[in-house]
């Protein structure tokens, strides 16, 4: 039908817009309550841009004899903002169950990476595969993504280490952008690990020698769009050292700094990334006191990943006293091979059980905080006027829901919306 509007989402019993005055990140006290309208309505333009939410008679009289290419009658049902997926590595061809059966009967992570195993069988295996593979099963990951939630998601490279193989990852990553309703935050990940043979010292020369100026002209040929660096910055990996060279360099040819830090030794990961103004740090279970108090300091975002802590049985982040701090807390899923789980709801839930996050600071979480991590708050990550129409609705009068109830979502999750269409 020719419309003026593309989507008028009727009556709902609660839109949860998550905050409403332009906030780019909800912190502190601002994550006691996040804002919510009972009994309201919203337009979403043919643009795909939020163009109006209140209540529901006011919003009917507003739009009276205008058409819609669609109208949802959302009687006893929520809208929230769709989720915002800020860590993922879903990218790679190979098989690692086997793995999990290693780590139940007692392996660590690092003895399985120490041994070959881990990161090393991934790279081996998606250095193999063709880009046509890749994409296929980046566009099947994507899709169970999307029909958990999650309309924009931060996606690495990081399975090939060599250059051959991150620039096919990202090719794939930038095939996705373009072809998939999906919202991707591409990130080169090529310091993931030391490949087999050399030292992190000369990775890191490579890296900066090789891969950061082919990036930089590939992005200013309009070919492959990347938006953030990140180096695996651990005992055994990447030492502080040659993670700053690479995240500075990588800052000096316009990426965000968005890493891997503190996971399972202190690194003082924190301590730099707020000195190098890193958008965001992931993991940070082992982060220092110190390291905290910097990274609430610099508004640099903690991603935190509560599925890593589960399947590995590490020690929580500590989510709380970052809180406390005033850090900017987000959330992500982690999906790699290791911690195979696409969904956010799930996400939210074990970060609220495992990690004492309360509800609303676990959706802001998952929502306009992992927008700010990718630098996307502005346009992503609540429902507001003027941002992108992407939205998910549920099946429940209570938008706790989504958090409360953990396995099933996608009877939970009715519709989910992105750039204002129907998926
Ligand atoms: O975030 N810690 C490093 N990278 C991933 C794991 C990748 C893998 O095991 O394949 C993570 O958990
Ligand atoms: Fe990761």
């Amino acid at each position: 039908m020719a419309g003026g509007h593309s989507l008028l989402l009727e009556n709902a019993q609660q839109v949860v817009l998550v905050c409403a005055r332009g906030e780019r990140f909800l912190a502190r006290d601002a994550l006691r309550s996040l804002a919510v309208l009972e009994g309201a309505s919203l337009v979403v333009g043919k643009d795909g841009f939020i163009k109006a939410i209140g209540p529901a008679d006011v919003i009917q009289r507003q739009f009276s004899g205008e058409t819609f290419e669609e109208i949802i009658d959302c009687s006893g049902k929520c809208i929230l903002p769709g989720l915002v997926d800020a860590h993922t590595h879903p990218v790679w061809a190979g098989e690692r169950v086997h793995e999990f059966a290693m780590k139940l009967a007692g392996a660590t992570y690092m003895e399985i990476h120490q041994a070959g195993g881990g990161i090393h069988f991934t790279v081996e295996r998606t250095r193999q595969a063709t880009e046509e593979e890749l994409f296929r099963s980046l566009q099947q990951r994507l899709q169970c993504m999307m029909r958990a939630g999650t309309t924009l998601v931060e996606c690495k490279s990081g399975y090939g280490l060599d250059l051959e193989t991150e620039l096919k990852m990202l090719r794939v990553i930038e095939r996705a952008r373009r072809e998939l309703d999906i919202g991707i935050s591409a990130t080169y990940c090529g310091a993931h690990s030391v490949p087999k043979g050399k030292t992190a010292t000369e990775a890191a020369d490579d890296i900066i020698n090789n891969h950061l100026p082919k990036l930089k002209e590939l992005g200013r040929n309009g070919e492959i769009h990347v938006d953030n660096i990140d180096v695996f910055c651990e005992k055994g990996v990447f030492d502080l050292d040659s993670t700053r060279r690479i995240l500075q360099r990588g800052k000096n040819i316009g990426l965000q700094i968005n890493f891997h830090g503190d996971e399972l030794h202190p690194m003082k990961a924190a301590e730099l990334g707020a000195e190098l103004g890193a958008q965001a740090i992931s993991h940070l279970e082992e982060v220092s006191g110190e390291g905290i108090v910097a990274m609430a300091t610099a508004r640099c975002s903690a991603i935190l990943l509560p599925t890593t802590a589960y399947m590995l049985r590490l020690k929580q982040p500590r989510a709380r006293k970052m809180l406390d701090e005033g850090v900017i807390v987000a959330l992500g899923s982690d999906f790699n091979p290791n911690a195979y789980c696409f969904s956010m709801p799930m996400v939210m839930h074990l970060a609220c059980v495992n990690m004492r996050m309360s509800m609303p600071e676990a959706l802001a979480a998952a929502t306009i905080n992992a927008a700010y991590a990718l630098g996307k708050s502005h346009t992503h990550g609540s429902l507001e006027v003027g941002k992108q129409g992407d939205l998910i609705i549920i099946n429940s009068s209570r938008w706790e829901h989504l958090i409360y109830q953990f396995g099933g979502h996608h009877e939970l999750i009715e519709y989910v919306i992105a750039k204002g269409k129907l998926i």
